[in-house]
């Protein structure tokens, strides 16, 4: 095992009804900013219950932020904050609203080094955070994790990039199943899916003999392959232990947890934030496409490790080790079918001559030696894309 520093201070309020707890969680005295989304919170009963909890409280609205949240709109939340004198942020809603929300918090205190800094340098330049507001979330949408990491994906023309900090990770998080209930299939899908390959992108690398993270993550990955079908099956679609299931399952994909002392590859999500970048796809739909292809290419360096997921995840114990490997990428893409995205860059009407802006696009942001051994170059990422047609 490799050598690590673990700490995730997000106290996690699970379960039916919790929304009301953020009346005691927020400071009595905060001036806090409500932050979400583009209004599903209004429609499914969830924006009512915020505002109720938070009758005793000064708080103000910023809504808006899109799915993979873009850097102008959340610029426009820093004139509130600074009118309002805001000093804490509530965010409302998934992975976009979080991680928007957490841009929003390390935006607001950012200093810079020079006159000219923006806090775009945050992203475009990995400029040292020192500080954020304050941040709490409930999440309506269980997919990134982003509710108990310090991780957040803003996109610039385009340009979809991550940043990191301890100070954006958020100080509680409320998981109430209930509320995923008003997802769209294709949502709960992509949900999923994101949290599958979060933990694959820990997991599928080389062993170091990470007992203790091996085994969270191959049960983590058994319960999304046993859960995800039934949400969106008509007869269990509204069963909330199966929500419950997948909601905590997403959470602790991506607490910090199953990737302590362990490599990790996310070659998978670099490549697919450039899919959503150039195109537009849904985040975890650039992850089914990639994912398959990543095993096929990286299959030799990633041998031991696919050996390992065939028999533990799949129970695939008969054949030699190629079949078992085989058997095992095939049963990938047949959950993600099962799961309803796409496999292939064909699925999503993209073919060999739109590989070429990806690898510009790859270059550009410097993602020239990803996965865990930083080998995968760009003359690699072609060879996935076209793996993937
Ligand atoms: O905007 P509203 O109206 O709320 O609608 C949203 C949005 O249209 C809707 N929705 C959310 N909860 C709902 C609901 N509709 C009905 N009922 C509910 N309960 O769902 C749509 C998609 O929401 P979004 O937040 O974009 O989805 P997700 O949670 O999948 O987040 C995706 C973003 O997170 C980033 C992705 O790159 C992408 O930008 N990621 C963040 C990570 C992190 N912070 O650690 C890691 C991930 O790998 C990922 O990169
Ligand atoms: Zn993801």
């Amino acid at each position: 095992m490799l050598n690590f520093n673990f700490q995730n201070p997000t106290k996690i309020n699970f379960g039916e009804g919790q929304i009301e707890v953020i009346a005691k969680e927020i400071p009595a005295d905060a001036k806090v900013l409500l932050v979400y989304g583009g209004g599903s919170i209004k429609s499914n009963g969830v924006y009512q219950q915020v505002i109720d909890a938070l009758a005793e409280h000064t708080y103000f609205e910023f809504s808006g932020i899109e799915p993979n949240p873009k850097y102008d709109t959340l610029m426009k939340a820093q004139e509130i904050i600074k009118a309002e004198n805001i000093d804490y942020i509530l965010a409302v809603g998934g992975g976009s609203v979080v991680d928007g929300a957490k841009f929003i918090a390390a935006a607001a205190l950012f200093e810079g080094s020079s006159e000219n800094s923006e806090p775009w340098d945050i992203i475009a330049k990995q400029a040292p955070i020192t500080k954020a507001l304050p941040l709490g979330a409930i999440l309506t949408l269980p997919a990134t994790g982003s509710e108990s990491n310090g991780n957040s994906v803003v996109t610039r023309d385009g340009n979809k990039r991550p940043f990191s900090s301890p100070f954006v990770r958020p100080l509680f998080a409320v998981l109430d199943p209930t509320v995923t209930l008003s997802l769209s299939d294709r949502q709960v899908s992509n949900g999923v899916v994101d949290a599958f390959v979060h933990t694959i992108e820990q997991y599928l690398t080389y062993s170091v003999n990470g007992k203790v993270q091996d085994r969270f993550s191959e049960g983590l990955l058994q319960i999304l392959i046993e859960e995800g079908p039934k949400a969106l099956a008509t007869e269990t679609k509204d069963d909330l232990e199966v929500r419950a299931n997948i909601m905590w399952s997403a959470t602790m994909a991506l607490n910090g947890l199953i990737g302590a002392g362990v490599p990790q590859d996310w070659s998978t999500h670099m490549i697919g934030h450039e899919l959503t970048g150039a195109h537009g796809i849904d985040h975890a739909r650039t992850l089914s496409i990639v994912l398959p292809a990543v095993m096929k290419v990286k299959r030799e360096q990633k041998r031991g490790k696919l050996l390992q997921y065939a028999e533990r995840v799949w129970n695939i114990t008969e054949g030699d080790e190629d079949v078992r490997i085989d058997k095992a990428i095939k049963l990938t893409e047949d959950f993600f079918k099962t799961m309803q995205v796409p496999t292939r860059l064909s699925d999503v009407d993209l073919g060999s001559d739109d590989i070429e802006l990806l690898i510009t696009n790859l270059e550009s942001q410097g993602m020239t030696a990803l996965g865990e051994h930083g080998d995968i170059t760009l003359e690699v990422s072609r060879e996935i894309l076209t793996q993937a047609l």
